[in-house]
């Protein structure tokens, strides 16, 4: 085995060998031309020419090389009381004859389709067949409103949409099915079909011709085999948060995808095929992507869908529960879910019911881990827990302590090495390298490795504006950080104007566009603050209209119900406050980061271009007012 210092030599020593031997360990219908097709920059492709087929790794070559009868998905459902093993034999049958319900639609190689659904096995078996006949799926998490699915419709422009009739939160049912309505509506692209999951004691009514009901649809069809699609062949489009309002669709491709997936498992997770590898999180986001679904099946482990939350379904001891009942050996999940742990059981009464033995490591991710959290889980579970830096955009982490080329010795608060593939700097405003232990903005040097965003759906130019021209050469990562003298990378914080809350990466800017539909309000900033248990949550400030006639407890009530409605109620959007007026430089910029450090208490220099410094003082009182916890 490797080490890590051995395999980071390796990889620099020669990148595109290093990834072609990685590729070996997958099935290819057609070997690649190239390794790296360079001949388009900064549009890199990894494994050109090559043909393969993503669901026939994740699944179908499981059965063939004599894993049929191996768990490849348990579905737990503590919301439902259900809980379900498909075999990877049971699993290539449902996601094969989901696929010929597909083909029966005339979807072909290429064509979109919207995936909207809850935590249930049909989310992945509905991708899966995606993947089998070569149509890019575009998953949209179920927490997102009518209005963000609808953006995401008009974009994709899916031929089919999937649906179900409800998801589960604990104490209500969410409708899925009016929201749907509403957002095919809303939009202007129009599927041709929407094919619809009932669930158990489902009220949802059908549209007749257009909505097929997805029992009878698969009971109906014949199964489909898997088709070969080029390497460099969209998988999946997956819309994740910019600074304004329009999500960006990340674009990954098939080959280079498998690749790093597979890789990951094996140098960073030390998972061991027929394990057991449990990502708590949601498919709605790159997370369950890669760790919930492709990730585990590719390397032949067998994968936890969760439906439920860390507390509550029904208590603080699900997690231990889940890790004994089906023996996970590798366990994922954001550091916010051990947040809320810590705060309902801080003395870890719940986990002493259960036997945690199986489990080898913790791994956390989607928002900085808090040194905190890291050791009481540390203290707790007695396992490595490890923090891990990574986005919808690169799809796998780009700096970790890879369990399985060795454990690097633990620094609080770091995200640790950067991982093979990825050469990280820290660069100032001119794009110039900063020497280890200062801060500035956190850069990939191109070409990004395999698995990485190939661009932005239908947008090349935006590519190139988000990500690639502040620092010629380099992928922006829009985090801060520093690496310090040991090559540990620490991140810090965002960049722009995207906060994460509770794990969820959501845009102030998105929600400010809402706010100012309010007919009472002139101008508002959304800030993200500081949260014990969310790591971040929305807080507004709003100056009203000359002559607006409204209380500040009435305008709260009716900002947080758009921002429910028009984003979802994942937003977490809970507090406005009225203000005279917003701090702006002398040009009318809105001094978003000098509030978010009043509002986290942190000092904070006075802007040279602030245009009046006295309203900071105003701003402070008003956001001391505002208890997000
Ligand atoms: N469909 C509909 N609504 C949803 C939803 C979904 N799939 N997911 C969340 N929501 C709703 C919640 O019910 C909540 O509504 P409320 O305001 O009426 O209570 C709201 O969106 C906010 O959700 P969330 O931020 O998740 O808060 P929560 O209190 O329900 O749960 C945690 C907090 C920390 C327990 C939860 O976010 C969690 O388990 N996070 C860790 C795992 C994870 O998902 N990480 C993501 C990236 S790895
Ligand atoms: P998302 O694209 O939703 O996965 O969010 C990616 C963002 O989450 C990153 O740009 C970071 O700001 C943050 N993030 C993810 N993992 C970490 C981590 N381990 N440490 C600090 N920030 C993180």
């Amino acid at each position: 085995m490797a080490t890590y210092r051995q395999s980071w030599q390796q990889w620099q020593d020669d990148p595109e060998g290093f990834w072609a031997k990685a590729a070996e360990s997958l099935v290819w219908s057609k070997p690649w031309e190239q390794v790296l097709d360079k001949s388009r920059p900064p549009f890199y492709r990894w494994f050109a020419g090559a043909e393969t087929n993503t669901c026939y790794n994740c699944v179908d070559r499981h059965v063939d090389e004599g894993r049929g009868e191996q768990a490849a998905l348990i579905y737990d459902s503590p919301v439902t009381g259900t809980i379900r093993t498909y075999t990877f034999s049971e699993l290539q049958s449902e996601v094969a004859r989901f696929a010929g319900v597909l083909v029966g639609l005339n979807v072909t190689k290429g064509d979109r389709v919207v995936i909207y659904m809850p935590m249930i096995p049909e989310t992945a078996i509905a991708m899966l067949a995606c993947a089998r006949i070569g149509a890019i799926h575009s998953v949209v998490f179920g927490g997102f409103a009518a209005e963000e699915l609808a953006k995401r419709i008009n974009d994709a422009a899916p031929k089919i949409i999937l649906s179900a009739s409800h998801g589960i939160e604990p104490g209500r049912v969410v409708e899925y099915k009016p929201l749907l309505d509403n957002a095919i509506t809303l939009a202007h692209s129009k599927p041709e079909r929407c094919v619809i999951f009932q669930r158990e004691n489902s009220t949802a009514s059908l549209i007749a011709g257009r909505d097929l009901d997805w029992q009878q649809a698969v009971h109906n069809a014949e199964p489909a085999s898997c088709v070969p699609v080029a390497a460099t062949d969209p998988l999946y489009i997956l819309y994740t948060s910019g600074t304004t309002g329009v999500p960006k669709g990340v674009v990954r491709d098939n080959g280079g995808h498998m690749v790093a997936l597979k890789w990951s498992m094996e140098n960073i997770y030390g998972a061991r095929p027929g394990e057991v590898y449990w990502a708590a999180s949601d498919v709605g986001w790159v997370v369950g992507h890669s760790y919930i679904v492709y990730a585990p099946l590719l390397n032949g482990n067998t994968t936890v869908m969760f439906e439920g939350k860390p507390v509550g379904t029904p208590d603080a001891g699900v997690f231990w529960r889940i890790i004994e009942q089906h023996r996970v050996a590798t366990f994922f999940t954001a550091p916010t879910a051990f947040r809320v742990i810590k705060k309902v059981d801080p003395t870890g009464e719940w986990l002493k019911k259960y036997d945690t033995g199986s489990l080898r490591a913790l791994f956390l991710a989607g928002e900085r881990a808090d040194p905190d959290t890291i050791q009481w889980a540390e203290k707790q579970l007695q396992v490595p827990v490890i923090d891990h830096w990574w986005q919808t955009e690169t799809g796998w982490p780009q700096a970790a302590n890879p369990l399985g080329l060795g454990l690097l010795p633990i620094k609080y608060g770091s995200a640790t090495m950067p991982v093979p593939g990825f050469d990280i700097k820290v660069l100032d405003e001119t794009a110039r390298p900063l020497p280890a232990g200062e801060t500035g903005a956190l850069a990939i040097r191109l070409p990004l490795p395999p698995g990485c965003l190939q661009t932005l759906w239908q947008d090349d130019k935006r590519f190139i504006d988000s990500y690639l021209s502040e620092f010629p050469g380099y992928y922006a990562t829009a985090d801060a950080g520093f690496i310090d003298e040991d090559g540990y990378v620490h991140v810090m914080s965002r960049l722009d104007d995207v906060m994460n809350v509770a794990g969820h990466r959501l845009s102030t800017g998105g929600m400010e566009e809402v706010i100012s539909n309010h007919q009472a309000i002139a101008e508002c900033a959304v800030l993200g603050v500081k949260s014990a248990i969310k790591g971040q949550v929305p807080v507004g400030l709003a100056v009203l209209k000359t002559g607006a006639d409204i209380s500040e407890a009435q305008l709260e009530k009716e900002v947080v119900a758009m921002i429910r409605h028009d984003i979802g109620p994942l937003a977490s959007f809970k507090h406005l406050r009225i203000v005279e007026r917003l701090p702006k430089t002398r040009s009318g910029k809105v001094l978003r980061g000098t509030m978010r450090k009043i509002a986290d208490g942190e000092t904070y220099p006075i802007p040279a271009t602030i245009d009046d410094p006295a309203i900071l003082e105003e701003i402070a009182a008003v956001l001391a007012t505002v208890d997000v916890d």
